[in-house]
């Protein structure tokens, strides 16, 4: 007979009793398995084959009781049917508490045995196809979790290559090449690292620190491009970028660009109370704005520009530690001063690093 009906699998130590059995269902379309040895039976079952087990209760080694157990205990959830004596009835009926489906009484009638069969196939069944259903449930979430991500992946991607193309355009009219902006985060990651700063904050400065000349966007070329000495009105309107920063930035929803907005605004403000827009003291300036001020400083003293040379990584240190009369170290945070000093180092190699080619 070929397999349509399901798989079955009796398991008895009676042999007259796995024949009878055997008979009854191959005559019904099923495709059966018979099996004395308990122990055999168990091996067979875990294989994960049959659709339904039948199983006498009481058999040498182990018991029909404890085939049930055992595949509770690997999850296995296929319907087993006992067959118990009368004496057995009240161990048969806690056996369905614990997980099997169903019990015959014997000796039982063929017709009886066939419908305790035919209930189990159906609920076997109903089994399988709940089981393709959550496995299929769960390649859909899989799949729509993966969909999700490359969106999102995209979006962010989107979101740095219009916050990277909106800074290229500040540059546009800078003698700094943007190759300045990428330092500018590239140090000031490295000094948050330095401070100890948890992750989240090393991600929020490395977003918001290459916006913190944004502002430069709204300063005449011929102020901004002056190889000259400024005067005092020109120095004072190219001051202003911190002020058009902050505007172009402002009133966001988002964190990050209402931080960006703020390291914008107070990048050039000194710890001593002595920087502008706001002349802000100590801890009134954002840690972030701290942080980019230093760094800010770091790149300019390394870089020439037509009216300055460059003063190189020693003479740049000691006018950020010891300070030139221009620059002081009381300009900075003094907790990040020493954090300068102990990774200015990393700070050299990665200016090294970008003008090597130059
Ligand atoms: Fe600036
Ligand atoms: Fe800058």
């Amino acid at each position: 007979m070929i397999n349509t009906k399901g798989k079955i699998l009796v398991i008895d130590d009676d042999k007259s009793m796995l024949k009878s059995s055997m008979m009854i269902l191959k005559v019904e379309g099923y495709d059966v398995e018979i099996e004395q040895e308990s122990k055999a039976a168990l091996e067979r079952i875990i294989a994960g084959v049959y659709d339904l087990i039948i199983t006498d209760i009481r058999m040498p080694n182990i018991t029909g009781l404890e085939i049930i157990a055992e595949m509770r205990k690997r999850g296995m959830e296929e319907p087993v049917i006992l067959m118990t004596a009368y004496a057995e009835l009240p161990a048969a009926i806690d056996a369905i508490r614990r997980g099997a489906y169903d019990f015959l009484l014997k000796p039982f009638k063929p017709e009886d045995f066939l419908l305790a069969v035919g209930r189990g196939m159906r609920f076997s069944r109903l089994l399988n196809i709940e089981k393709r259903y959550k496995k299929q449930l769960e390649q859909e979430v899989l799949l729509k979790t993966r969909e999700l991500k490359e969106a999102f992946g995209k979006i962010t991607e989107l979101n740095n290559e219009i916050m990277f193309r909106l800074i290229k355009a500040s540059e546009y009219k800078d003698q700094e090449t943007g190759t300045h902006i990428v330092r500018v985060k590239q140090y000031s990651v490295v000094l948050a690292e330095e401070l100890g700063m948890p992750r989240d904050f090393v991600d929020k400065i490395a977003f918001s620190s290459p916006l913190h000349d944004v502002g430069k966007i709204g300063i005449p070329e011929s102020v901004l491009l002056k190889t000259e000495k400024l005067t005092n009105e020109e120095f004072n309107l190219i001051k202003t970028h911190t002020t058009i920063g902050a505007e172009i930035l402002k009133g966001s929803n988002n964190e990050l660009i209402r931080l960006a907005a703020e390291v914008a605004l107070s990048h050039h403000e000194r710890f001593d109370g002595s920087g502008y827009p706001r002349g802000l003291i100590g801890e009134e300036i954002i840690l972030e704005a701290r942080i980019v001020n230093i760094c800010d400083q770091y790149d300019a003293l390394m870089t020439s520009r037509p009216y300055k040379p460059s003063f190189g990584h020693e003479k740049t240190y000691e006018i950020l530690t010891i300070g030139d009369g221009r620059t002081m170290p009381s300009h900075f945070d003094p907790k990040v001063l020493e954090a300068f000093k102990n990774c200015s180092n990393i700070f050299k190699d990665i200016y090294d690093d970008d003008n090597k080619h130059e």
